[in-house]
């Protein structure tokens, strides 16, 4: 026998009104592969709707509001009353992902929340259940789409950031005030969120440091493309050494025939890495009304099915505060003799070793781009900040990290 399951939906915005409308359109289907029909048991919005009475009616609370208040007082009411909830909402995972672990612990409720990591890609799905018994190296890739979206069109449009930016809010793609996209924050929270799922490490939000694009330059990326270098705005989370995580958000040039070089536009890509599996990319739209409900609605299929996803902690894992990466650097430099000897001298001083230099214009022109080899984070940084003060510098050094993997 079929039995009802009652839905209740916080939320009716992009992601609330198209996930209400696909719950209905796939009710049937839903049925067909859980053995019971969802109906819905009531809609908040900021003017419609009772928080009490629809938690009262419901088996599943899908919180779509966005935010921390009142989403986390609402989801941790329902999860403490034994109501599973289903969410998309990042920064209600990133920031107090403990503490709702633990309602959902008391309650003996599911929490799920595939959206709020890549939109309509299965990636936490897949990270936590597919993947859950199985030592993962490093989650990483494009989990910010805007950022994406302007990169991909600096690159092929040869746009200014600000140009491609308005480009990007005109299209959708940004929203008015962009500064969680394309300052790394949205990104970050994904980050944290990922890292949490895929090594059971304790990071918080305050964890993972960020840098985001609104200073990358066409002339970054024009010298770049020249190398065959694309770039992305990357989340990594990585294990470093033992017992170590070092989990960060940073613009970096990838080498042709990387998997994730080719994801442009608006796209998302996560790649994970572990020695039992070498690498899986999932790529895909990671936002949109209509997409970001298809991952919903399946996070609801799941829970209706029952089985709880693991939460294990390693409390052993500690975050890393330096790791190695290769880097960009370009300097706006005084067409004199010495510039280059005397920039070599600080980086070898810092044990940095150069792995290409180039020497573009003349005069008043005149410009050094160099990719170094892997150096740690730390060595690069007291490197730059010596280079900084040298006095033919034209203006401050820009540097951007470069991943060397060659995959294929
Ligand atoms: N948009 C995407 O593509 C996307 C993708 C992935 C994840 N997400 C996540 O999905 C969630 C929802 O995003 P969205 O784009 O759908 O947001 P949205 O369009 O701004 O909709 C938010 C909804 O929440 C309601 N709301 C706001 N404050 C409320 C309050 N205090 N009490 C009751 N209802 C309240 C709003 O009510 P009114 O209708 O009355 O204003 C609106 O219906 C967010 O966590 C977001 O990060 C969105």
């Amino acid at each position: 026998m079929t039995r009802t399951v009652n839905v209740g939906i916080l939320g009716k915005g992009t992601v609330g009104g198209a996930f209400r409308k696909l719950l209905n359109e796939r009710a049937d289907m839903v049925e067909e592969v859980s053995g019971r029909r969802p109906r819905v048991s009531g809609v908040l919005s900021r003017k419609q709707g009772d928080f009490d009475r629809i938690l009262a009616r419901s088996d599943i609370l899908v919180e779509l509001i966005g935010g921390t208040d009142p989403a986390l007082d609402y989801v941790t009411r329902a999860l403490r009353e034994g109501k599973h909830v289903v969410t998309a909402n990042k920064q209600l995972l990133a920031q107090h992902g403990e503490e709702l672990v633990a309602a959902a612990r008391e309650g003996g409720a599911q929490l799920r929340f595939e959206a709020a990591v890549a939109g309509a890609i299965p990636v936490i799905r897949v990270v936590q259940e597919s993947l859950g018994a199985i030592p993962i190296e490093k989650v990483f890739g494009i989990v910010n789409g805007t950022t994406n979206y302007i990169l991909t069109e600096m690159a092929r449009s040869g746009l200014s950031y600000d140009e491609a930016l308005k480009q990007a809010q005109d299209l959708g793609y940004a929203e008015a005030d962009p500064t969680d996209d394309v300052g790394g924050a949205d990104a970050a929270a994904k980050m944290a969120i990922l890292a949490r799922l895929a090594f059971g490490a304790p990071v918080q939000l305050e964890d993972v440091p960020y840098e985001g694009i609104e200073r990358i330059k066409p002339d970054d990326i024009s010298y770049a493309k020249e190398l065959g270098l694309s770039l992305k705005l990357l989340g990594v989370a990585e294990r470093v050494g033992d017992n170590r995580v070092s989990v960060r958000v940073f613009p970096c040039f990838l080498y042709p025939g990387h998997p994730l070089s080719p994801i442009s536009g608006p796209f998302n890509a996560v790649m994970v890495e572990s020695p039992a599996i070498t690498e899986i990319t999932m790529s895909g739209p990671g936002a949109g009304g209509p997409e970001t409900a298809a991952a919903v609605l399946g996070d609801v299929v799941s829970v209706i099915g029952g089985g709880s996803p693991l939460f294990e902690e390693n409390a052993k894992l500690r975050i890393a505060k330096d790791v190695e990466m290769a880097f960009y650097l370009h300097l706006e430099v005084d067409d004199e003799p010495g510039v280059l000897a005397q920039v070599a001298e600080v980086l070898g001083d810092n044990g940095v070793s150069v792995r290409s230099v180039v020497q573009r214009g003349l005069g008043g022109e005149a410009q050094l781009i160099m990719v170094m080899h892997p150096v740690s984070e730390r060595s690069f940084a007291a490197a730059l900040k010596r280079i900084a003060k040298l006095n033919f510098l034209r203006s401050p050094p820009r540097s951007i990290r470069v991943i060397e993997e060659e995959f294929g």
